[in-house]
Order: structure tokens, then C-alpha cells, then sequence
């Protein structure tokens, strides 16, 4: 075996107890800070396992010599090995830290290298603002917090491979070079020396690839596949992100839904020591929209959307009874114990937040032992009054709260209302994770912008009717076969049963628009092997970013990432993207219409 030289290790820095005091060590590491106390010097050395501190004591009879001087000069994130002898640090133990116990006695210091003073300091309670920190990534990936969401993103990630490969998956690597589909989010586009003015595609993510390997017979496809799309970028997007994909054959949502949810139950215990309670409920689209006004319901906490539609249809309060006589609805929320909490101002401020959401007011209450008060109760006075706080379930001290308006509005804002009064008043723990599933989502959705029809998954979920005839009858009404996975009111991934038989896919494509030309010069190669015997099948893929961010409770998926990119989709520690020669242009025969900021 090779002999370790003398200034390498023999232990991390995060290692070290009472039991070893009284043996000779060796640490190598940066260090973090050193404070001088007269003879004394004390250094913080860290390495990725920990921090231990090191004495350096002018009068340690057998100190290598010079030893106190060459570490007073030393600074900040300089590299060194220290040797020294580990001693109790008797009254003076750090409780805060797993080497408190301990210090160790230098006798000798190498130095391995020498660092600039750096651009911030490298505490876990960073100061420095974000750019600076990830000009300086390397540096900031030295902090505790983000090494620790990556060894547990690790952790996590190896479970997930663990499980699968128990399940009978096959990690398969699809291709990065693919062709362009310009469906869905925009493509980042990459050009073709060999076949010049013609382009290749980085994926958006391998769906078309996974459906080919059910239709190649194997059965059973994973792979933690990065994805590419250039898109407006938001606290949970980044321009390449991964996913945990999978796709299975002779399947129905409830064996999509049953592995899945037994893999992020693994995956969570192993990566972050979670307990999720089991099984996550399974909510159909519009039972998830009726209940919550969202189709990603926040499980942490109750507050259900209440229909008040029967009451309001008789009611002598204008606003109600006229949404309903308009085709409306009425919906409400019991806010449990929050009257107190809510002053006029904090009642203003709710229905302005719920006018931002398309709400034209928001009608209140506050349940007292001698009926209701507030902007509806001259309207609800003596058994009417009665009646509405005992359909509400509500009692003395809490807070009614209704918008009357067209089901989609009423939906959005009480969904929102409901997730802010859950904020104020405590329900949304984040150290609590509730799963749930939403199943059978709208096929179609349509958009504004384009003034057309869009699908509302990928073009490839199946219709949960299989006989359809004609989409454009009732579009709005038609279901897929498309399921989110929710926690904490993240969605976290997303697939569907997928249609495997080729004049289906095609009536699907005709409707959105998609001409025969276009889906030969798009899809044709899909189609085509949807021909050769496609078996049924289904899939979904995991964001694992926001995963891993929301067991960590980080604020973005930035904090989870080693190498993250700005909301500008700029890379800031190599400067990315970047000009490129003329001589990398003309192989490529490619001329550039932008102005290019060098002036070239
Ligand atoms: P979808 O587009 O819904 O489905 O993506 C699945 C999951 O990936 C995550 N995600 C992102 N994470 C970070 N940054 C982004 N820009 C980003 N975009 C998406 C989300 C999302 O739930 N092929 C289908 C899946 C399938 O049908 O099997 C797909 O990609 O957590
Ligand atoms: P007004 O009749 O305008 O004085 O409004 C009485 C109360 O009803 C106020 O609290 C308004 O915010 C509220 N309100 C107005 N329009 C609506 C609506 N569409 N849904 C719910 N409440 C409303």
C-alpha cells in the first residue's frame, strides 16, 4: 500500500471527540476564521465534514519552530495541514458544534496553499448578495448549507436509482442532440456543422425518446434526465433543471401512481430523514378545484372552500343573490380563530389581494356570540345569520370570508385567500410535507394570447374517453388521462397514459392546429413507429430541483443546484453565454444579425 505523506490527514475535520484526546493528528483545510489572544492563536479549520478548532500556543515546548509565527500571518481560506495533539476542552465544550468536545494542539503547520482574501466571507449566514456568490460559486459552495443540500440531493438521488433498479427499471440515456419540436416551451437550439443551416434541439425533456423505449419492448425506462427549455425563468425554473423520468408499459394510472408514490416515500426517508403519511389522498381535477381552488392543493391545513350557492340564491344580499341569477357562484371560507387577528385595514388588505385575482370584492364576516358583524351582516341578521354560521361551521371568533363571481374567478381567489390565511395564521408548517395526487385534468386549454386551442399536458396523454369522436365538440369538457403529484402545494411532477394508437395521436395533432405536413415533418418518426406496435403505456416525471428545495425548505431551487444560472438564464461564474469567433460563425455558416457589444 502507498504511504500516506506526512502533511496528508488522518482525520476530517468534522470527526474528532473526547475519546481521541491524547493522540497525534493530522487535519487539512481552509481556514475559516483565527482569532489571536496574546500567546495564543485559534484557528477554525473546515473541511466538507466539519470545523474543529486548533490552539496554537507560542510556549508548546515542542512546537516545530517558527510555528507561531508562520500562523499568525496566515489568512482567511488559506490552505493548510495542521499536526498537533487532540485535548479536552474540559469547561470550554461547543455544544454547537460535533468537534466541541475537542481542540487540537498544533506542533506543526504546513501550508498547502496560499488564497487571496476572498470577495466574501464564507459563513453559513451569508451576508453577500446573490450575483457576488455566484460569481464566486466555488466559493459559496464552501458554506455548510448549500454542501449539505447537495450531499443530501445525492443521498436522495441514490435511493431513487436504488429503488427503481429494485423495481425493474432500465436506466437508459437518451440523446441531448434531438430534433426540434415546437410545441410546448421554446427550444434552445444548437447548429449543425456537418449539415449546415440545419439545427438539433436540447430536450425539454425525453418524453417522445421514453415513449419509443415502451414501443422497443423494454418494458420499463428511468434516467434523472436533464431538460432544457428557454422559458421566463421564476424562483422554481431554471433554463436546464433535472427530472426524474420514468415510463412504463401494460399500465393504468393506479400503477404509475402506486410505484411513484412508494419511491418518493424511499427517497424522501433516505435523502432527508422525512416520514410522509401515507397513502397521499388522490383528488379527481374538479374535486381539487371545488375543494381548495387549486389544482395543487396545500394538504398542511383544512379550510375547504364552503358552496354557498343555496343560501345565496335566497339571500337578501344583492351581490349574492345576483352572481347567482348571472350564472355564478358563491363560495366561502371559515377562517377559524382569526377575527381577532383581522383589524378593517387587515379586511382591506384581504380583498384587495383577492381583487389582484379577478375577484370584484370579498364579502366578510367575523362570528360573534351575538351573530355576525361586519360588511354582510345587516344581511344576515337574527335565523338567516344562524343559518350561515352553521352551514359554515363556524363559530364564536372566526372569520367568514365570500366571493361572488363566475366559478373560475371564485375558484382562483378563494384558492389564493385560502393559501394567504394559511400563511398569517400559521397552518402552512414547512417542516411538515403533505403528498397528494390530481387526477383526469382537462385534455385542452385554451390561450389567450394565441386566441387557440392548446393541450394542456403534452400532446401525447390520452383522452380518459378513448372513443372520442370529434374534440371540437365541448373541448373544454374533454379529460385526459393526465396526473400531477403535489406536495405542500408545489407540483412536483407531472404525466399522464399515453395514447398508443396512431389515428388517435393523429386526431389529436389535426385539432390543435397541427396540418398533416407539419405533424409528418414534426412527429413523423412517432407516428411512424406507432405504427410497428405500440404497447399502452404511461409515465411521469419529477422535478427534482423543487423536490429537494421544498425538503430542505429553501426559498429557490438556486440553493439546491451547484452551478445554478441567473433569472436572466446567464451563467455567472464562466460568463455564459458568450461571443464566438467569426472562424466558429463561418464553419457554420452562420451570420449573425446581432449586434455583437465588442463591436466586431
Ligand atoms: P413537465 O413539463 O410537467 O412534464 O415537467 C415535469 C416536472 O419537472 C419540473 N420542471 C421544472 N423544474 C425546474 N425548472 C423548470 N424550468 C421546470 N420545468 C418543469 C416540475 C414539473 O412538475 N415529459 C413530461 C412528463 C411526462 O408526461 O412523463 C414533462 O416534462 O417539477
Ligand atoms: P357593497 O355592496 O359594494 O358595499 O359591498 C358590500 C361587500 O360585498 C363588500 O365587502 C364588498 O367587498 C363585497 N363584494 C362586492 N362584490 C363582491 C363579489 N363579487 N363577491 C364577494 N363580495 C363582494
Amino acid at each position: 500500500m502507498k504511504q500516506r505523506s506526512p502533511w496528508q490527514r488522518t482525520h476530517t475535520c468534522g470527526e474528532l471527540h473526547g475519546a481521541h484526546s491524547g493522540s497525534e493528528v493530522v487535519l487539512n483545510g481552509w481556514i475559516e476564521n483565527h482569532r489571536h489572544h496574546g500567546q495564543l492563536i485559534f484557528v477554525d479549520l473546515r473541511d466538507r465534514y466539519g470545523v474543529t478548532q486548533v490552539v496554537v500556543d507560542a510556549e508548546t515546548p515542542d512546537a516545530a519552530p517558527g510555528l507561531f509565527e508562520l500562523v499568525r500571518r496566515l489568512g482567511q481560506e488559506d490552505v493548510v495541514s495542521v499536526r498537533g495533539l487532540v485535548r479536552q476542552r474540559g469547561q470550554n465544550v461547543n455544544k454547537n458544534r460535533a468537534t466541541g468536545e475537542i481542540e487540537v494542539v498544533a506542533r506543526q503547520c504546513t501550508v498547502l496553499t496560499e488564497a487571496e482574501p476572498p470577495p466574501f466571507e464564507v459563513l453559513d449566514e451569508v451576508e453577500a448578495n446573490e450575483e457576488l456568490r455566484m460569481k464566486f460559486r466555488y466559493l459559496d459552495l464552501r458554506r455548510r448549507p448549500l454542501q449539505e443540500a447537495l450531499v443530501k440531493r445525492a443521498k436522495f438521488v441514490t435511493a431513487i436509482r436504488n429503488f427503481l433498479q429494485r423495481e425493474n427499471f432500465i436506466d437508459i440515456e437518451t440523446p441531448i442532440l434531438t430534433k426540434s419540436s415546437p410545441e410546448g416551451a421554446r427550444d434552445y437550439l444548437v447548429p449543425s456543422r456537418v449539415h449546415t443551416g440545419k439545427f438539433y434541439a436540447l430536450p425539454q425533456s425525453p418524453q417522445i425518446w421514453k415513449q419509443l423505449c415502451m414501443i422497443a419492448g423494454l418494458d420499463r425506462y428511468y434516467q434523472i434526465a436533464r431538460c432544457f427549455r428557454d422559458e421566463d425563468l421564476r424562483a422554481d425554473r431554471q433554463p436546464e433543471f433535472t427530472q426524474i423520468d420514468l415510463e412504463m408499459s401494460f399500465v393504468e394510472e393506479h400503477d404509475v401512481l402506486d410505484v411513484v408514490e412508494a419511491m418518493v416515500v424511499h427517497g424522501m426517508k433516505e435523502g432527508f430523514g422525512i416520514d410522509l403519511p401515507q397513502p397521499f389522498p388522490r383528488f379527481d381535477f374538479a374535486e381539487a378545484i371545488a375543494n381548495y381552488g387549486s389544482d395543487k392543493p396545500d394538504l398542511r391545513f383544512g379550510m375547504l372552500l364552503i358552496d354557498c350557492c343555496e343560501l345565496a340564491r335566497k339571500s337578501a344580499f344583492g351581490v349574492f343573490a345576483g352572481a347567482m341569477a348571472n350564472g355564478g357562484m358563491v363560495k366561502g371560507l371559515c377562517a377559524k380563530g382569526a377575527a381577532e387577528k383581522y383589524s378593517r385595514k387587515g379586511i382591506d388588505e384581504l380583498t384587495a389581494f383577492a381583487q389582484t385575482y379577478g375577484a370584484k370584492g370579498m364579502a366578510w364576516a367575523k362570528v360573534t356570540d351575538k351573530g355576525l358583524e361586519g360588511s354582510i351582516a345587516k344581511f344576515y341578521a337574527g335565523d338567516a345569520g344562524q343559518e350561515l354560521i352553521a352551514h359554515m361551521g363556524a363559530a364564536p371568533g372566526d372569520l367568514l370570508v365570500f366571493v361572488a363571481d363566475s366559478s373560475k374567478v371564485v375558484h382562483k381567489a378563494l384558492g389564493e385567500l385560502r393559501l394567504k390565511l394559511g400563511t398569517a395564521l400559521g397552518l402552512r408548517d414547512p417542516k411538515q410535507f403533505r403528498c397528494c395526487w390530481v387526477l383526469n385534468f382537462p385534455m385542452f386549454e385554451y390561450n389567450d394570447d394565441k386566441q387557440r386551442w392548446q393541450f394542456a399536458h403534452n400532446p401525447f396523454s390520452a383522452p380518459l374517453d378513448w372513443d372520442v369522436q370529434d374534440f371540437a365538440v365541448d373541448t373544454e369538457q374533454h379529460r385526459s388521462r393526465a396526473y400531477d403529484f403535489v406536495m405542500n402545494g408545489w407540483e412536483l411532477g407531472s404525466g399522464s397514459i399515453r395514447i398508443h394508437r396512431p389515428e388517435l395521436q393523429a386526431k389529436v395533432f389535426s385539432f390543435l392546429g397541427i396540418d398533416a405536413a407539419t405533424q409528418r415533418a414534426n412527429f413523423g418518426y412517432v407516428l411512424d413507429a406507432y405504427k410497428y406496435g405500440a404497447p399502452p403505456h404511461g409515465g411521469i416525471a419529477l422535478g427534482v430541483d423543487r423536490l429537494v428545495a421544498l425538503a430542505l425548505g429553501r426559498e429557490g431551487i438556486r440553493d439546491v443546484i451547484a452551478f445554478p444560472k441567473t433569472a436572466q438564464a446567464f451563467d455567472l461564474l464562466s460568463e455564459a453565454p458568450s461571443l464566438v469567433s467569426q472562424e466558429q460563425l463561418d464553419e457554420l455558416e452562420i451570420a449573425s444579425t446581432a449586434k455583437r457589444p465588442d463591436g466586431a
